[in-house]
Protein backbone atom coordinates (compact mmCIF):
# COMPACT_ATOMS: atom_id res chain seq x y z
CA UNK A 1 0.00 0.00 0.00
CA UNK A 2 1.88 3.44 -1.19
CA UNK A 3 1.48 5.64 1.40
CA UNK A 4 1.12 8.85 -1.09
CA UNK A 5 -1.02 12.03 -0.03
CA UNK A 6 -3.73 11.17 -2.90
CA UNK A 7 -3.52 7.51 -1.04
CA UNK A 8 -5.14 9.32 2.11
CA UNK A 9 -8.99 10.67 2.19
CA UNK A 10 -10.22 13.80 3.86
CA UNK A 11 -11.05 11.67 6.41
CA UNK A 12 -7.48 10.20 6.84
CA UNK A 13 -6.14 13.47 7.21
CA UNK A 14 -8.09 14.79 9.60
CA UNK A 15 -6.91 11.51 11.66
CA UNK A 16 -10.30 10.23 11.90
CA UNK A 17 -10.54 6.54 11.26
CA UNK A 18 -11.81 5.60 8.03
CA UNK A 19 -12.89 1.26 6.90
CA UNK A 20 -9.71 0.65 4.70
CA UNK A 21 -9.78 -3.80 5.41
CA UNK A 22 -11.09 -4.75 2.55
CA UNK A 23 -8.14 -2.70 -0.05
CA UNK A 24 -5.87 -3.08 2.18
CA UNK A 25 -6.45 -7.34 2.57
CA UNK A 26 -5.95 -7.36 -1.09
CA UNK A 27 -2.93 -5.01 -1.70
CA UNK A 28 -1.66 -7.42 1.24
CA UNK A 29 -2.10 -10.64 -0.96
CA UNK A 30 -0.34 -8.76 -3.33
CA UNK A 31 2.79 -7.81 -1.71
CA UNK A 32 2.62 -11.29 -0.21
CA UNK A 33 2.39 -12.92 -4.16
CA UNK A 34 5.09 -10.25 -5.35
CA UNK A 35 7.59 -11.23 -2.11
CA UNK A 36 7.56 -15.09 -2.85
CA UNK A 37 8.36 -14.71 -6.26
CA UNK A 38 11.26 -12.27 -5.60
CA UNK A 39 14.87 -13.63 -6.35
CA UNK A 40 17.33 -14.16 -3.15
CA UNK A 41 20.05 -11.90 -3.79
CA UNK A 42 17.24 -8.79 -4.71
CA UNK A 43 19.24 -5.36 -4.32
CA UNK A 44 19.91 -4.90 -0.71
CA UNK A 45 16.92 -2.87 1.77
CA UNK A 46 17.54 0.74 1.12
CA UNK A 47 17.48 2.66 4.44
CA UNK A 48 16.81 6.18 3.36
CA UNK A 49 17.25 8.53 6.32
CA UNK A 50 15.22 12.03 6.99
CA UNK A 51 17.03 14.86 5.13
CA UNK A 52 17.82 16.72 8.63
CA UNK A 53 19.92 13.83 8.75
CA UNK A 54 21.59 14.43 5.75
CA UNK A 55 21.65 18.34 5.92
CA UNK A 56 24.23 17.44 8.89
CA UNK A 57 27.92 17.73 8.58
CA UNK A 58 30.40 14.70 9.32
CA UNK A 59 31.38 14.83 12.93
CA UNK A 60 34.80 16.24 12.92
CA UNK A 61 35.74 14.56 16.09
CA UNK A 62 35.09 11.38 15.05
CA UNK A 63 38.92 10.78 13.68
CA UNK A 64 40.10 12.51 16.06
CA UNK A 65 38.46 10.08 18.86
CA UNK A 66 39.76 7.06 16.44
CA UNK A 67 43.16 8.22 16.90
CA UNK A 68 42.82 8.39 20.54
CA UNK A 69 41.34 5.09 21.05
CA UNK A 70 44.23 3.44 19.41
CA UNK A 71 47.32 5.17 20.81
CA UNK A 72 45.37 4.16 24.37
CA UNK A 73 45.23 0.61 23.51
CA UNK A 74 48.44 0.39 22.16
CA UNK A 75 49.53 1.83 26.03
CA UNK A 76 50.21 5.37 24.90
CA UNK A 77 49.48 7.54 27.86
CA UNK A 78 46.95 10.24 26.30
CA UNK A 79 46.62 13.25 27.94
CA UNK A 80 42.56 14.07 27.33
CA UNK A 81 41.75 18.16 27.09
CA UNK A 82 39.45 17.49 24.05
CA UNK A 83 35.92 17.54 25.84
CA UNK A 84 34.52 19.57 28.95
CA UNK A 85 33.61 16.48 30.45
CA UNK A 86 34.52 17.05 33.88
CA UNK A 87 36.50 14.16 35.67
CA UNK A 88 36.03 14.61 39.29
CA UNK A 89 33.84 13.13 41.10
CA UNK A 90 30.50 14.23 42.45
CA UNK A 91 30.28 14.72 46.23
CA UNK A 92 29.71 11.38 48.18
CA UNK A 93 26.63 13.01 49.70
CA UNK A 94 24.89 12.88 46.43
CA UNK A 95 26.08 9.09 45.34
CA UNK A 96 25.18 8.04 48.81
CA UNK A 97 21.70 9.72 48.12
CA UNK A 98 21.27 8.13 45.32
CA UNK A 99 22.12 4.52 46.60
CA UNK A 100 19.71 5.34 49.29
CA UNK A 101 16.59 6.53 47.19
CA UNK A 102 17.18 3.72 44.51
CA UNK A 103 16.33 1.08 47.35
CA UNK A 104 12.83 2.41 47.61
CA UNK A 105 10.80 0.38 45.20
CA UNK A 106 7.69 3.14 44.54
CA UNK A 107 10.81 5.01 43.04
CA UNK A 108 11.47 2.74 39.76
CA UNK A 109 8.19 3.72 37.54
CA UNK A 110 8.17 6.71 35.14
CA UNK A 111 8.54 10.28 36.56
CA UNK A 112 6.43 13.40 35.66
CA UNK A 113 7.82 14.45 32.24
CA UNK A 114 8.64 18.07 33.84
CA UNK A 115 10.37 17.12 37.28
CA UNK A 116 9.36 16.12 40.25
CA UNK A 117 7.69 18.61 42.16
CA UNK A 118 10.65 18.83 44.66
CA UNK A 119 13.46 19.61 42.25
CA UNK A 120 11.50 22.26 40.48
CA UNK A 121 11.14 24.02 43.70
CA UNK A 122 14.99 23.70 44.58
CA UNK A 123 15.86 25.16 41.30
CA UNK A 124 13.35 27.84 41.99
CA UNK A 125 14.99 28.33 45.63
CA UNK A 126 18.39 28.54 44.04
CA UNK A 127 17.55 31.48 41.87
CA UNK A 128 16.57 33.17 44.32
CA UNK A 129 19.40 32.15 46.35
CA UNK A 130 21.92 33.07 43.28
CA UNK A 131 20.49 35.75 41.33
CA UNK A 132 17.51 37.27 43.65
CA UNK A 133 15.00 36.11 40.93
CA UNK A 134 11.94 34.51 42.32
CA UNK A 135 9.95 31.53 39.84
CA UNK A 136 6.75 29.60 39.98
CA UNK A 137 8.07 26.28 40.85
CA UNK A 138 4.68 24.47 38.98
CA UNK A 139 4.88 26.97 36.20
CA UNK A 140 7.94 28.61 35.50
CA UNK A 141 10.83 26.07 35.87
CA UNK A 142 10.73 22.86 34.00
CA UNK A 143 13.55 19.76 34.79
CA UNK A 144 15.02 18.19 31.69
CA UNK A 145 17.51 15.50 30.94
CA UNK A 146 20.53 18.38 31.31
CA UNK A 147 20.19 21.44 29.40
CA UNK A 148 20.58 20.52 26.24
CA UNK A 149 17.97 18.25 26.14
CA UNK A 150 15.97 21.59 27.47
CA UNK A 151 17.55 23.94 24.68
CA UNK A 152 17.17 20.91 22.09
CA UNK A 153 13.56 20.69 22.54
CA UNK A 154 12.77 24.24 23.63
CA UNK A 155 14.02 25.10 19.99
CA UNK A 156 12.01 22.47 18.87
CA UNK A 157 8.91 24.11 20.55
CA UNK A 158 9.63 27.48 19.15
CA UNK A 159 11.40 26.95 15.84
CA UNK A 160 9.93 26.06 12.45
CA UNK A 161 10.29 26.00 8.47
CA UNK A 162 10.04 29.93 7.88
CA UNK A 163 11.88 31.16 11.30
CA UNK A 164 15.19 32.52 11.64
CA UNK A 165 17.31 31.88 14.91
CA UNK A 166 20.21 33.78 16.11
CA UNK A 167 22.80 32.12 17.27
CA UNK A 168 26.62 32.54 18.80
CA UNK A 169 29.52 31.76 16.68
CA UNK A 170 31.84 30.28 16.92
CA UNK A 171 28.90 27.96 17.84
CA UNK A 172 28.60 24.84 20.50
CA UNK A 173 27.34 22.53 18.14
CA UNK A 174 23.95 22.10 19.46
CA UNK A 175 23.29 25.61 19.17
CA UNK A 176 23.42 25.92 15.70
CA UNK A 177 22.06 22.34 14.84
CA UNK A 178 19.09 22.10 16.98
CA UNK A 179 17.27 24.95 14.92
CA UNK A 180 18.25 23.12 11.80
CA UNK A 181 17.17 20.06 12.90
CA UNK A 182 13.85 21.99 13.94
CA UNK A 183 13.84 22.82 10.19
CA UNK A 184 14.24 26.72 10.83
CA UNK A 185 17.25 29.46 9.44
CA UNK A 186 20.34 30.18 11.74
CA UNK A 187 22.10 33.21 11.92
CA UNK A 188 25.62 32.72 13.13
CA UNK A 189 26.72 36.03 15.12
CA UNK A 190 30.56 36.56 16.66
CA UNK A 191 29.94 37.20 20.50
CA UNK A 192 33.45 37.64 21.03
CA UNK A 193 32.87 41.53 21.66
CA UNK A 194 29.34 41.77 23.06
CA UNK A 195 28.79 45.06 22.69
CA UNK A 196 28.90 44.65 18.95
CA UNK A 197 27.10 41.51 19.20
CA UNK A 198 24.26 43.46 20.39
CA UNK A 199 25.01 45.96 17.43
CA UNK A 200 24.38 43.09 15.05
CA UNK A 201 21.56 41.83 16.52
CA UNK A 202 19.93 44.80 16.50
CA UNK A 203 20.81 45.05 12.83
CA UNK A 204 19.74 41.89 11.54
CA UNK A 205 16.23 42.72 13.37
CA UNK A 206 16.16 46.28 11.28
CA UNK A 207 16.93 44.25 7.75
CA UNK A 208 16.57 40.74 7.68
CA UNK A 209 13.17 39.01 6.50
CA UNK A 210 12.19 37.08 7.85
CA UNK A 211 13.08 39.21 11.53
CA UNK A 212 14.58 36.59 13.41
CA UNK A 213 12.56 35.02 16.12
CA UNK A 214 14.64 33.92 18.34
CA UNK A 215 18.18 34.75 19.82
CA UNK A 216 20.65 32.04 21.71
CA UNK A 217 22.59 33.03 24.01
CA UNK A 218 25.29 31.64 26.13
CA UNK A 219 27.98 33.27 28.60
CA UNK A 220 30.41 32.19 29.65
CA UNK A 221 30.56 30.62 25.98
CA UNK A 222 31.80 27.34 24.91
CA UNK A 223 34.02 27.52 23.03
CA UNK A 224 35.79 31.17 23.76
CA UNK A 225 35.23 31.54 27.40
CA UNK A 226 33.72 35.13 26.33
CA UNK A 227 31.90 36.87 29.41
CA UNK A 228 29.08 39.22 29.99
CA UNK A 229 28.34 42.18 32.59
CA UNK A 230 24.09 41.94 33.58
CA UNK A 231 24.23 45.24 31.33
CA UNK A 232 24.23 43.20 28.65
CA UNK A 233 20.82 41.40 29.34
CA UNK A 234 19.32 44.80 30.58
CA UNK A 235 20.17 45.85 26.47
CA UNK A 236 19.27 42.35 25.13
CA UNK A 237 15.67 42.15 27.02
CA UNK A 238 15.32 45.69 25.87
CA UNK A 239 15.47 45.03 21.89
CA UNK A 240 13.78 41.65 22.40
CA UNK A 241 10.76 43.85 23.10
CA UNK A 242 11.59 46.48 20.34
CA UNK A 243 12.00 43.71 18.09
CA UNK A 244 9.72 40.52 19.24
CA UNK A 245 12.27 38.22 19.40
CA UNK A 246 12.43 35.43 22.36
CA UNK A 247 15.59 34.86 23.91
CA UNK A 248 16.78 31.51 24.91
CA UNK A 249 20.12 31.64 27.99
CA UNK A 250 22.19 28.67 28.23
CA UNK A 251 24.05 29.01 31.65
CA UNK A 252 26.22 25.83 31.36
CA UNK A 253 29.13 26.99 32.77
CA UNK A 254 27.70 29.67 35.53
CA UNK A 255 29.35 28.95 38.56
CA UNK A 256 32.85 28.11 37.00
CA UNK A 257 34.08 31.65 37.57
CA UNK A 258 37.74 33.34 38.14
CA UNK A 259 39.28 36.38 39.76
CA UNK A 260 36.16 37.16 41.57
CA UNK A 261 34.01 36.85 38.46
CA UNK A 262 30.45 36.71 39.02
CA UNK A 263 28.10 34.98 35.70
CA UNK A 264 24.93 37.28 35.91
CA UNK A 265 21.40 35.10 35.38
CA UNK A 266 20.00 36.54 31.96
CA UNK A 267 16.33 36.46 33.83
CA UNK A 268 17.84 38.28 36.84
CA UNK A 269 16.97 41.41 34.60
CA UNK A 270 13.89 43.36 34.63
CA UNK A 271 11.16 41.98 31.92
CA UNK A 272 13.45 39.32 31.15
CA UNK A 273 10.82 36.61 32.07
CA UNK A 274 8.35 38.33 29.38
CA UNK A 275 10.94 37.33 26.69
CA UNK A 276 12.89 34.28 27.43
CA UNK A 277 14.14 31.15 29.64
CA UNK A 278 17.22 29.79 30.65
CA UNK A 279 18.91 26.19 30.61
CA UNK A 280 20.77 25.47 33.83
CA UNK A 281 22.40 22.15 34.36
CA UNK A 282 24.12 20.39 37.38
CA UNK A 283 26.74 18.76 34.30
CA UNK A 284 29.87 21.00 35.26
CA UNK A 285 28.81 23.17 38.42
CA UNK A 286 28.41 19.62 40.54
CA UNK A 287 30.42 17.19 37.93
CA UNK A 288 27.41 15.47 37.49
CA UNK A 289 27.54 15.27 33.59
CA UNK A 290 26.10 11.73 33.01
CA UNK A 291 23.45 11.95 35.48
CA UNK A 292 21.51 14.42 32.81
CA UNK A 293 19.52 16.84 35.55
CA UNK A 294 19.18 20.01 33.76
CA UNK A 295 16.66 22.90 34.00
CA UNK A 296 14.62 25.35 31.83
CA UNK A 297 13.34 28.44 33.89
CA UNK A 298 11.80 31.79 32.68
CA UNK A 299 8.59 32.39 30.70
CA UNK A 300 5.61 30.03 31.51
CA UNK A 301 4.38 29.98 27.58
CA UNK A 302 7.81 28.81 26.48
CA UNK A 303 8.49 26.37 29.81
CA UNK A 304 4.54 24.79 28.62
CA UNK A 305 5.63 24.28 24.74
CA UNK A 306 8.89 22.59 26.25
CA UNK A 307 6.94 20.62 28.81
CA UNK A 308 4.18 19.66 25.81
CA UNK A 309 6.89 18.64 23.58
CA UNK A 310 8.63 16.30 25.79
CA UNK A 311 5.81 14.66 27.11
CA UNK A 312 5.83 13.32 23.53
CA UNK A 313 9.57 12.30 23.90
CA UNK A 314 9.85 10.38 27.18
CA UNK A 315 9.06 10.65 31.03
CA UNK A 316 12.08 12.59 32.80
CA UNK A 317 14.87 11.36 34.48
CA UNK A 318 14.98 8.15 36.61
CA UNK A 319 13.52 9.64 39.67
CA UNK A 320 16.13 8.78 41.79
CA UNK A 321 18.89 10.87 40.11
CA UNK A 322 16.17 13.80 40.49
CA UNK A 323 16.07 13.50 44.32
CA UNK A 324 19.74 13.10 44.64
CA UNK A 325 19.91 16.31 42.37
CA UNK A 326 17.76 17.64 44.83
CA UNK A 327 20.42 17.21 47.39
CA UNK A 328 23.55 18.20 44.97
CA UNK A 329 21.35 21.58 44.83
CA UNK A 330 19.88 22.44 48.53
CA UNK A 331 23.80 21.52 50.02
CA UNK A 332 26.36 21.66 47.79
CA UNK A 333 27.04 25.19 47.71
CA UNK A 334 31.19 24.30 49.34
CA UNK A 335 31.69 22.00 46.56
CA UNK A 336 30.72 24.69 43.48
CA UNK A 337 32.74 27.09 44.93
CA UNK A 338 35.75 24.53 45.63
CA UNK A 339 35.31 23.20 42.06
CA UNK A 340 35.54 26.57 40.65
CA UNK A 341 38.79 26.89 42.58
CA UNK A 342 40.38 23.86 41.23
CA UNK A 343 39.31 25.21 37.41
CA UNK A 344 40.71 28.33 38.13
CA UNK A 345 44.34 26.92 39.44
CA UNK A 346 44.22 24.30 36.56
CA UNK A 347 43.46 27.66 33.89
CA UNK A 348 46.63 28.88 35.34
CA UNK A 349 48.79 26.21 35.20
CA UNK A 350 47.81 25.45 31.71
CA UNK A 351 48.10 29.12 30.68
CA UNK A 352 51.60 29.42 32.39
CA UNK A 353 52.68 26.54 30.89
CA UNK A 354 51.29 27.24 26.96
CA UNK A 355 53.72 30.37 27.83
CA UNK A 356 56.48 28.69 28.75
CA UNK A 357 56.34 27.37 25.38
CA UNK A 358 56.21 30.58 23.99
CA UNK A 359 52.23 30.96 23.41
CA UNK A 360 50.39 33.92 23.33
CA UNK A 361 47.38 33.25 25.80
CA UNK A 362 44.29 35.31 26.85
CA UNK A 363 43.10 33.97 30.30
CA UNK A 364 39.55 33.32 30.42
CA UNK A 365 37.15 34.30 33.15
CA UNK A 366 35.11 31.44 33.28
CA UNK A 367 33.83 28.09 31.94
CA UNK A 368 36.34 24.78 31.39
CA UNK A 369 37.84 26.40 28.31
CA UNK A 370 41.39 27.97 27.52
CA UNK A 371 40.50 29.62 23.81
CA UNK A 372 44.01 29.58 22.83
CA UNK A 373 45.08 31.07 19.13
CA UNK A 374 47.78 28.86 17.11
CA UNK A 375 51.01 30.51 16.62
CA UNK A 376 50.99 30.91 12.96
CA UNK A 377 54.12 29.68 11.46
CA UNK A 378 52.26 26.09 12.57
CA UNK A 379 49.78 27.04 10.44
CA UNK A 380 51.87 27.44 7.58
CA UNK A 381 51.74 24.25 5.95
CA UNK A 382 48.70 22.65 7.68
CA UNK A 383 44.68 23.85 9.25
CA UNK A 384 43.54 23.50 12.23
CA UNK A 385 42.04 20.34 11.95
CA UNK A 386 45.67 18.70 10.91
CA UNK A 387 47.10 20.77 13.66
CA UNK A 388 44.89 19.32 16.18
CA UNK A 389 46.01 15.80 14.45
CA UNK A 390 49.07 16.75 14.68
CA UNK A 391 49.28 17.33 18.46
CA UNK A 392 47.49 13.78 18.70
CA UNK A 393 49.60 12.07 16.40
CA UNK A 394 52.79 13.45 17.71
CA UNK A 395 52.39 15.11 21.13
CA UNK A 396 49.78 12.55 22.31
CA UNK A 397 47.34 15.52 23.45
CA UNK A 398 43.70 15.66 23.01
CA UNK A 399 43.10 19.07 21.95
CA UNK A 400 39.40 20.54 19.95
CA UNK A 401 39.93 22.15 16.83
CA UNK A 402 38.43 25.67 16.91
CA UNK A 403 37.43 24.73 13.28
CA UNK A 404 34.82 21.76 14.73
CA UNK A 405 32.81 25.31 16.16
CA UNK A 406 32.86 26.94 12.63
CA UNK A 407 34.68 29.21 10.18
CA UNK A 408 34.91 32.25 13.28
CA UNK A 409 37.42 28.89 14.80
CA UNK A 410 39.99 28.52 12.28
CA UNK A 411 43.19 29.06 13.75
CA UNK A 412 41.91 28.52 17.39
CA UNK A 413 42.29 25.33 19.59
CA UNK A 414 39.72 24.34 22.80
CA UNK A 415 41.69 23.09 25.78
CA UNK A 416 39.48 21.78 28.55
CA UNK A 417 40.85 21.75 31.95
CA UNK A 418 39.66 18.44 32.94
CA UNK A 419 42.96 16.91 33.66
CA UNK A 420 44.96 17.51 36.73
CA UNK A 421 47.64 20.30 37.23
CA UNK A 422 50.53 17.69 36.89
CA UNK A 423 49.11 16.06 33.76
CA UNK A 424 48.31 19.77 32.38
CA UNK A 425 52.34 20.24 32.76
CA UNK A 426 52.90 17.16 31.17
CA UNK A 427 50.37 18.06 28.27
CA UNK A 428 52.10 21.25 27.60
CA UNK A 429 55.51 20.12 27.68
CA UNK A 430 54.72 17.01 25.52
CA UNK A 431 53.50 19.61 23.09
CA UNK A 432 56.39 21.58 23.46
CA UNK A 433 58.68 18.82 22.92
CA UNK A 434 56.86 17.91 19.82
CA UNK A 435 56.90 20.88 18.12
CA UNK A 436 60.61 21.66 18.19
C1 LIG B 1 27.34 25.53 26.18
C2 LIG B 1 26.82 24.21 26.63
N1 LIG B 1 25.51 24.09 26.84
C3 LIG B 1 24.98 22.92 27.23
C4 LIG B 1 25.77 21.81 27.41
C5 LIG B 1 25.11 20.52 27.77
O1 LIG B 1 25.11 20.27 29.10
P1 LIG B 1 24.16 19.16 29.75
O2 LIG B 1 25.07 18.10 30.26
O3 LIG B 1 23.42 19.86 30.82
O4 LIG B 1 23.25 18.65 28.69
C6 LIG B 1 27.14 21.89 27.21
C7 LIG B 1 27.97 20.69 27.38
O5 LIG B 1 29.11 20.60 27.02
C8 LIG B 1 27.68 23.12 26.81
O6 LIG B 1 28.97 23.26 26.58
Amino acid sequence: MSATNERFSEDERRNEPVDITAEATAALAGARESTDDAPDDARPFEINVADRIKKLPPYLFAELNALKYAKRRSGADVVDLGMGSPTDPPDQKVIDKLGEAILNPKVHGYGAARGIANLRREIASRYLKYYGVRLNPETETMATLGSKDALSHTILALCGPGDLAIVPSPYFPAHLYAVMLAGGETLALDVRDPDRLLGEIAYACERFLPRPKMVLVNFPHNPTATVVEREFYVDLVKLAKKYGFMVLSDLAYADITFDGYKTPSFLSVPGAIDVGVEMTTTSKSYSMAGWRIGFCCGNSEIVRALATIKTYYDYGAFVPLQIAGIVAIRELDAYVVNQAKIYERRRDVLCDALERIGWEVVRPKASMFVWQKIPEKYLKDCNTFEFAMRLLSDANVVVSPGSAFGPLGEGYLRLAVVENEDRLRQGVRQIGRALN
